[in-house]
């Protein structure tokens, strides 16, 4: 709309001079008249996209009504004697008081107020936050967390290498680096951007976030962790929640579990969003292994710990009603806007 604002602006301003020069009959059939300036600038009102048009219209009829009263004001002073030279008000281009253009109003990005949300209860736990690179050494990604090379394990993560390095496939990566860095006892949040070589899909994107959770001193085991857990999924989906452990594998945790929680939009009854299991898979959890301890030059006699790792677009999906992680990468101002 900027282009026919400034249409009307340089009429307001051409009759400001011309209310200078020209007698009242005329600056009327210039301006008001059938086929005069300001009936133009209406004309262009069913042009413009609708939400645009009530405030053109009537930064339009402003401009029209002061044109009408100038122009009266003129006739009364020649009419009361007085000359074409007398000044006149200035017409107030500027008038602080008229509505003004309203830009669209931004809003944080979904991904990013889940993550807050996330990284948020964790602050209020008292955890640290450590940061890593995004392009890893192998050792950081997979051999310090006990993926020998060449072992199988390593499939269960499609890696995107980079010369030497790798685009890091998690946020565990960072665990042996936080230890190194900072030694025991420890409990840290990992937060990072990882990346995976996947195809495109509702439920893949190449590049994704996630966080670790990473907590190592004397005596740390399975009860902290599930206290965490349960602590932290409570918090962010504003309910009490139930968990569940089912063992499974990651080589840099034993035992290693995926955890469940009880749905939390059907409370374990079955819906679309669990796939009628009563069940959300949310992440991957376990002991830290001792391997890994040792990697990080603390000692697994004395020390132990617990670690889990989330998948922060999925945390946003689920609490957000997202249901194809495109949405959250493809920056469509539309479906974004609405969250
Ligand atoms: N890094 C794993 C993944 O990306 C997730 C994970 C599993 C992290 C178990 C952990 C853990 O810290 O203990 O698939």
């Amino acid at each position: 709309m900027m282009k026919e604002v400034e249409e009307v602006e340089q009429v307001a301003r051409d009759f400001e001079s011309d209310l200078q020069t020209l007698p009242p009959d005329q600056l009327r059939i210039k301006y008001l008249s059938r086929k005069g300036l300001i009936p133009k600038l209406l004309e262009k009102i069913p042009t413009l996209p609708p939400e645009q048009r009530r405030d053109f219209g009537k930064y339009v009829n402003d401009l029209k009504k002061r044109v009408e009263e100038q122009i009266k004001q003129l006739e009364e002073q020649l009419l009361a004697g007085g000359s074409k030279q007398v000044a006149v008000e200035p017409l107030f281009l500027n008038d602080v008081t008229l509505e003004g253009k309203r830009p669209p109003l931004g809003n944080v990005h979904v991904l990013f107020k889940a993550r807050d949300e996330l990284l948020g209860i964790f602050k209020s736990m008292g955890f640290s936050f450590f940061d890593g690179p995004e392009l890893e050494t192998d050792f950081y990604n997979f051999e310090a967390l006990n993926f020998p090379p060449y072992h199988p394990a390593r499939d269960m993560q499609d890696t995107l290498v980079v010369g030497d390095r790798v685009l890091r496939t998690h946020s565990s990566a960072m665990q042996v680096r936080a230890l190194q860095a900072w030694g025991v006892p420890i409990k840290v949040i990992l937060p990072g951007r990882v990346y995976r070589r996947e195809e495109v899909s509702a439920r893949k994107y190449p590049v994704f976030y996630q966080f670790d959770c990473l907590a190592v001193g004397e005596n740390i085991g399975v009860g902290h962790l599930k206290w965490t857990l349960e602590t932290f999924l409570s918090a962010y989906f504003q309910k009490s929640v139930t968990v569940r452990f089912r063992p499974s594998y990651f080589p840099f945790v034993e035992p290693g579990n995926e955890v469940d929680v009880k749905c939390v939009f059907c409370d374990g009854q079955g819906c679309s969003v669990c796939g009628g299991t009563g069940w959300l898979e949310i992440l991957g959890a376990g002991l830290v292994h001792p391997r890994v301890l040792e990697y990080a030059g603390v000692d697994p006699d004395r020390y132990s710990g617990f670690a889990f790792g989330v998948g922060v677009d999925r945390m946003a999906m689920l609490k957000y009603g997202i249901n194809d992680i495109r949405l959250i990468y493809e920056g469509d101002v539309s479906f974004l806007g609405s969250l």
